[in-house]
């Protein structure tokens, strides 16, 4: 598909394409969605996002890091609700060098064999390595926007070239990479998200989280519209059909612009969904933006409603690592 292409479906109204991403999802990954524990164990973050309510610069975040203990206890516990797969998320928090996390993963995986997600922003070449060394097997970070401009104004101090460098380490290191883009911030075109996708493609990424841009009140895109539901999922939809065996998430942010937002991003390409295994207050305090689904309920909670959700779909739970089977396309 070119880029032509992608825009007239992009622009589209959808219900057409929203189908085929069905089919080709049901043709390559099959009905199973694939669950991964999410923690989120940090919200320090040394970036400063505009979109972002964790950035630096919002005084108004009361700041957390878990400790040691409490990440092996909510690692824990979710292997015992049966996930197959724990995602590792935080702001870019200097605290935790890959030394200390490697010494986490460590304690995680030869006892469990839980396959492990990390999402923790930009590092060195080496330290990619040193946490691939130490057990982790997939990294998550979102190029956000493949638009120069937009990326050097919504991202201070940062450059889409280095984004770029990260993941492209990120896969030298030999992890399964996912990456992914906000669709909806200020001054984004759909060419340009065209392009964002084109790029997924030739990253070569086995996963990709797509969410609306929702604005938050202590951020400097206060006042700004926010990204819509459907151009969300249409984004999402194109990059079944271009990309049809990877991993998608049917995304959180999904979610809090629609109640339905995750069973229909399951019904339009996704095949993943990633319930949050943090508990207690923590969840509110890691509000990357409003409306987050789940703050007040626990990891039980979630996992039961999650699971009768994907089943009344006629969909299953898979209970397997959900590593991308690459197929011959
Ligand atoms: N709205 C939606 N998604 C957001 N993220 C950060 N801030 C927002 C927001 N205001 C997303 C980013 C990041 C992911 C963890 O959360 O895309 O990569
Ligand atoms: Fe958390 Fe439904 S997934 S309550």
């Amino acid at each position: 598909m070119n880029k032509q292409e992608i825009i007239s479906l992009l622009k589209s109204d959808g219900a057409e394409l929203f189908k085929a991403a069905d089919e080709v999802r049901k043709k390559y990954v099959g009905d199973e969605v694939h669950l991964r524990g999410l923690i989120e164990f940090s919200n320090i973050c040394k970036r400063d996002c505009l979109y972002c309510g964790i950035r630096s610069s919002n005084k108004n975040v009361e700041r957390y890091r878990l400790s040691k203990e409490e990440i092996l206890d909510f690692a824990q516990k979710a292997i015992d609700y049966g996930y197959k797969t724990l995602v590792m998320q935080s702001g870019e928090d200097g605290y935790f060098t890959a030394e200390i996390l490697a010494d986490i993963i460590k304690k995680i995986k030869p006892s469990t064999g839980i396959a492990i997600t990390l999402s923790i922003g930009e590092r060195s070449p080496d330290e990619y390595k040193m946490l691939k060394d130490a057990g982790a097997d997939r990294f998550l970070l979102r190029i956000e926007t493949t638009d120069e401009e937009l990326y050097k104004q919504m991202h201070p101090h940062m450059s889409l070239e280095k984004r770029k460098q990260c993941l492209y380490d990120i896969k030298s290191a030999g992890y399964e990479v996912g990456t992914g883009c906000l669709v909806g911030l200020p001054g984004q075109t759909i060419e340009s998200l065209a392009n964002d996708i084109l790029f997924f493609k030739e990253l070569g990424a086995d996963m990709i989280g797509i969410g609306p841009f929702i604005p938050h009140k202590d951020t400097p895109l206060a006042d700004a519209p926010g990204g819509s539901f459907e151009l969300a999922l249409k984004v999402m939809a194109v990059t079944r059909l271009i990309l049809p065996d990877i991993n998608i998430p049917a995304t959180t942010a999904m979610e809090t612009l629609n109640p339905n937002g995750r069973l229909i991003a399951l019904q339009s390409g996704a095949n993943v969904v990633m319930p949050n295994v943090t508990e207690g207050d923590y969840r509110r305090k890691y509000e990357l933006y409003p409306g987050k689904i789940c703050i007040n309920d626990t990891p039980a909670k979630c996992r039961g409603c999650i699971s009768g959700k994907i089943h009344s779909i006629g969909r299953t739970v898979s209970e397997g690592k959900g590593f991308r089977r690459k197929a011959n396309v």
